[in-house]
């Protein structure tokens, strides 16, 4: 039975986004959400009262060090980690993926083998697939045409004892389906091999748990998570301790997470992130929960998969109900596992075009591969400008939904020829 309410209190949770307070409706949430006005508060905390070099010993200077740390404690409680230095700060993932691959260069020999999901964004192939430079061997772990997922059955034949990584997505920006990452690390780890997880798409719609999963490496971007355009890579201490490092010479290989952030990371963005973590516990907090900050962000993920489930079967229902669209991913919510990033295409019809008319109801939403490119052609799906993507978090509302539902009627009615 699908709700047609909202499922979470939208009276509490949008003044927290300054943004929101504009004609549009952001349905771009897998590009880049609204920011909270708690972690803008930091940033010009940071800027006017600690905006010195860490590494001083006077008070300004160990205030802005202690900045940095508090950032690096609130990602350590969002994601679950054992200790803040895991927390490794960056300016994207992309740079953050990269600067990983530089660090384990040394790790592979000639004849090593990577094995990489072809669902992922190209910020978790393309720094791995430059090792081939190397001599190291890159194989691509196919995507089930049917579930869409990435399946062991398929990852099995491909591993052999000279498979040292894998990477994969935890959820497309496409399909927007999450994958059982701990079942994958359970699988990779038995066979030797470490695991780098992309988190970007799942990020922002579900509560992270590295320790619970045991992945080795998890990456994500911030700004898609209500922050500040700064991104975390999380990397089991032991791990970062062996990388090589990325920094100056004399950062010794026990410079973690330092080593890894070569020229400092943003000090104001790295803070802002503890204004992400406040505002997940107030949402707790008002949804009753009570208990240490952990308990409250598992409560704050309980509402925001709420509302999220409802925005999804909303959107899939309209989408299922027309005679010419293709979902692109899964057509259907089981167990909360479907995010409400949602592609799809329109039979005959090109999708920036459909963008396009769109726009002029002040709705937000995007066409292309979303840099997913090697998925996008692996599906068959790049022509026609590519998919159509609705990207929803907890802020969207039933109401902007309907909108768009709409929108997409008036449109394919009036202005869009198939
Ligand atoms: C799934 C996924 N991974 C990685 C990225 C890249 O993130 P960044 O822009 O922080 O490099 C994106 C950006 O859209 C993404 O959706």
């Amino acid at each position: 039975m699908i709700a047609t309410t909202d499922q979470i209190d939208l009276n509490f949770v949008q003044p927290h986004f300054p943004g929101l307070q504009s004609k549009w409706a952001y349905f771009d949430n897998a590009g880049g959400s609204q920011i909270l006005a708690g972690a803008i508060d930091k940033i010009t905390e940071f800027l006017t009262h600690r905006n010195v070099q860490i590494g001083g010993t006077y008070d300004t200077s160990l205030a802005a060090a202690e900045a940095l740390m508090a950032g690096r404690r609130a990602i350590q409680t969002l994601v679950n980690a054992d200790r803040p230095e895991e927390i490794v700060f960056g300016h994207s993932t992309t740079a953050l993926v990269q600067i990983l691959a530089n660090a384990m260069r040394s790790q592979f020999s000639p004849g090593d083998e990577i094995i990489i999901s072809i669902g992922d964004h190209e910020s978790n192939i393309g720094p791995w697939d430059r090792l081939r430079e190397f001599g190291v061997e890159i194989k691509f772990w196919p995507i089930d045409k049917e579930t869409q997922m990435p399946r062991l059955e398929d990852l099995e034949p491909l591993m052999t004892p000279r498979t040292r990584l894998v990477c994969v997505h935890h959820v497309s920006n496409i399909l927007g389906q999450a994958n059982p990452v701990a079942e994958y690390a359970r699988f990779v780890h038995e066979r030797r091999a470490k695991i780098c997880v992309d988190g970007v798409a799942y990020a922002p719609h579900r509560a992270i748990d590295v320790t619970g999963w045991d992945v080795d490496y998890y990456v994500f971007s911030l700004y898609k998570c209500y922050g500040a355009h700064n991104a975390v890579m999380y990397g089991k201490y032991d791990l970062l301790s062996e990388l090589d490092g990325q920094y100056h010479y004399f950062y010794g290989k026990d410079k973690v997470p330092g080593k890894l952030e070569p020229g400092n990371p943003n000090y104001e963005l790295a803070y802002s992130a503890t204004g992400i973590v406040e505002y997940l516990m107030s949402l707790g907090e008002h949804t009753g929960a009570t208990g240490d900050a952990r308990a409250k962000i598992l409560a704050a993920y309980a509402a925001i998969t709420r509302q999220e489930d409802m925005l999804t079967d909303r959107l899939l229902t309209y989408l299922r109900g027309r005679n010419d669209c293709r979902i692109i991913g899964p057509d259907s919510n089981s167990g909360s596992t479907r995010m409400p990033t949602i592609s799809f295409k329109l039979d005959g019809r090109d999708s920036g075009a459909v963008v396009k008319a769109i726009e002029a109801h002040d709705i937000a939403i995007r066409f292309g591969d979303f840099h997913a490119r090697r998925l996008v052609e692996y599906l068959g799906e790049d022509g026609d400008s590519g998919v159509i993507r609705v990207s929803m978090v907890h802020y969207n509302s039933a109401e902007q939904v309907e909108r768009l539902c709409r929108a997409l009627t008036d449109v394919t009615n009036n202005s869009v020829p198939a």
